[in-house]
């Protein structure tokens, strides 16, 4: 099932999430609609209080374009935390399906260790580089009530395509 995406000024978004204490049917079947939308709506991560839910789940995708891009079959992380950051930082664009229409470069750490649980309640450890340790990132900091634009300078925030999806 699609459901609406919500985008900024609402409050859920700023909001901290509620960490899951149980993984039950409801939250199983959340996730597979998390991933129908982030699908539907071309994302490559969406985090539960996009949807309005504020509980602590985010799902990530990532298809290679071409053969040196990073394929990332579908991770569902329940409960994430960031447990260790690279020194090095490295400034990229990012853009948001909660605030469409804008895009802007952020300064993230390079690389990041995540655990969380999956949708087995098994505790996870990820390693990431690249734009994998981006999204990560990208997607804990929805769990936080953090957007983004709260880190990019209003100058520099810039116009770029909406793809068309239903919002709230
Ligand atoms: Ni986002």
């Amino acid at each position: 099932m699609l459901l609406p995406i919500y985008t900024q000024p609402n409050q859920i978004l700023r909001q901290k999430a509620q960490p899951i204490s149980e993984i039950t049917p409801e939250i199983i079947e959340l996730a597979k609609n998390m991933r129908e939308t982030m699908h539907q709506a071309s994302g490559i991560g969406l985090a539960a209080p996009q949807i309005g839910k504020s509980l602590a789940m985010v799902v990530i995708e990532l298809k290679a374009e071409s053969e040196d891009e990073l394929s990332i079959p579908l991770l569902t992380l329940i409960n994430p935390r960031i447990t260790w950051k690279s020194l090095q930082k490295i400034n990229e664009v990012e853009a948001c399906l909660s605030v469409p229409g804008l895009e802007g470069a952020v300064i993230r750490p390079s690389r990041v260790r995540v655990k969380a649980l999956n949708l087995e309640g098994k505790t996870i450890e990820i390693k990431a580089s690249g734009l994998l340790a981006r999204v990560l990132q990208h997607e804990i900091d929805h769990l936080d009530g953090n957007l983004f634009i709260d880190y990019v300078k209003k100058n520099q925030i810039k116009e770029c395509p909406i793809v068309d999806y239903l919002r709230k």
